[in-house]
């Protein structure tokens, strides 16, 4: 990872260490004076995040909650400068040289002691856990991911959409931008399957907010396939992206994670992959579907024990179907059109009786939607006394003994 990208989760970190609350730290290329400067002598994360940590303490900033909205640092001959403000919209402003005293933007700055990875916080509501954080979704473009992004943008996030579909991610992301008047989003294209595309989006995060605080590891794909007929490279697709994929992406922000983790110990950070139903019950003529999502939670549960020293939880949340995303309701090529023409339910004769059978198989008589996967990441981070777990939210459809 490029040394700014290095630096930038440190600064940020130690920011929140004081400052009790998120904030956004954006790398500037060719670079500015700082308010603050200082001079490195380690370029490595423990040592440097020691350094920035006694310099500040030192500066005379953070008393009377005054935080320094330009930082530079400099290392090995090379200089790196910052723009740091409590919500994306202040670095615009920053930018634009809209911001003729820089201490204006405190104004901006949310509650204090809104710090959820805090015990003795109680009473947060809901969408308030995820105000000003930095998040990022994986295939954001579509389907689960757009309404994960949208939920998460209304709930006060700034969300990163990092999609193999750079068309469709930078559409959604100017359109919430637009909608919601301020800076809410920001494309980035990546192919999760790939390590150096995946490590290039981890810096990406780093370079433009500082960081991550919620990382959603949602693209996925599927291959249905009776496995006498399988097509073992198929197999291989949908194991490479819904379950090593999962592993790349936990290890490049779970890095960016433990950095922030280590200027700011009490900071909690949260990777939540979107699971499945299917990862918690067999599948027919879906082995590969289900065997990759239930090897995932393997996964969120070793890399749970894993990264609790750096006070990051890993959970899946594992939904029953979307019946209105593009999966199942695209008009040519969604799974009720294949199912009608399969003959898959009973007696159906159009999309709509296929529908209904489908809905019938859930308690609650329905599929589930982007509000119901959003309140249970949105319990997940709030809830910091857990990890490791694997929450259905199946309308019932799929119990845990
Ligand atoms: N649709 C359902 O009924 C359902 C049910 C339970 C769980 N899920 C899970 O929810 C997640 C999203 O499913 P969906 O139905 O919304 O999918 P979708 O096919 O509608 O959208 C997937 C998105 O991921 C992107 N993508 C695909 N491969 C990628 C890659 N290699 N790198 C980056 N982005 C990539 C696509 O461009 C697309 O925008 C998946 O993990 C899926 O297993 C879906």
């Amino acid at each position: 990872m490029k040394t700014e990208a290095l630096f930038a989760p440190l600064i940020r970190g130690a920011i929140m260490e004081k400052a009790r609350r998120p904030w956004i730290v954006h790398f500037v290329p060719g670079g500015e004076a700082g308010e603050l400067s200082l001079a490195l002598r380690s370029g490595e994360e423990q040592g440097a995040a020691g350094e920035i940590a006694a310099a500040f303490g030192a500066s005379g900033f953070f008393k009377e909650g005054k935080i320094p909205l330009r930082v530079r640092l400099e290392y090995d001959g090379t200089g790196y400068s910052y723009l740091t403000a409590p919500c994306r919209g202040g670095i615009e402003k920053i930018r634009m040289g809209e911001v003729k005293d820089p201490w204006e933007l405190q104004s901006l700055e949310a509650e204090r002691g809104a710090f959820p990875g805090k015990p003795g916080d109680y009473g947060l509501s809901r969408s308030r856990v995820v105000k000003d954080r930095i998040a990022l979704v994986t295939g954001g473009a579509q389907g689960f991911g757009e309404e994960i992004a949208r939920g998460l943008v209304s709930a006060g996030a700034f969300v990163f959409i990092a999609d193999l579909n750079r068309t469709g991610a930078e559409r959604l992301a100017a359109a919430l931008n637009e909608e919601y008047g301020k800076p809410a989003a920001f494309p980035i294209e990546v192919n999760v399957g790939d390590e150096a595309s995946v490590e290039n989006m981890a810096e990406t995060a780093a370079l433009e907010c500082g960081g991550l605080d919620l990382c959603v590891s949602n693209a996925g794909v599927l291959r249905a396939q009776a496995i006498l007929e399988q097509d073992i490279s198929g197999f291989r697709f949908v194991t490479d992206i819904n379950y090593v994929a999962f592993a790349i992406i936990t290890k490049h922000c779970g890095r960016l994670m433990r950095a922030q983790h280590t200027a700011s110990p009490s900071w909690t950070g949260d990777i939540i992959q979107i699971n499945s139903k299917s990862g918690l019950e067999g599948s027919s003529k879906n082995g590969a579907y289900a065997g990759s999502k239930f090897g995932s939670i393997g996964l969120v549960q070793s890399f749970a024990k894993e990264l609790v020293e750096y006070n990051i939880k890993v959970n899946a949340v594992c939904p029953g179907n979307f019946f209105d995303g593009p999966l199942w309701a695209d008009p040519e090529k969604g799974l009720f059109v294949q199912y009608l023409k399969a003959g898959k339910a009973p007696g159906a004769k159009t999309v709509e009786d296929v529908k209904a059978f489908y809905e019938s198989k859930v308690p609650m008589g329905r599929g589930c939607t982007g509000p119901d996967v959003i309140r249970a990441i949105l319990y997940l981070v709030e809830q910091i006394y857990e990890t490791g777990q694997a929450l259905p939210v199946t309308g019932g459809q799929t119990m845990l003994n």
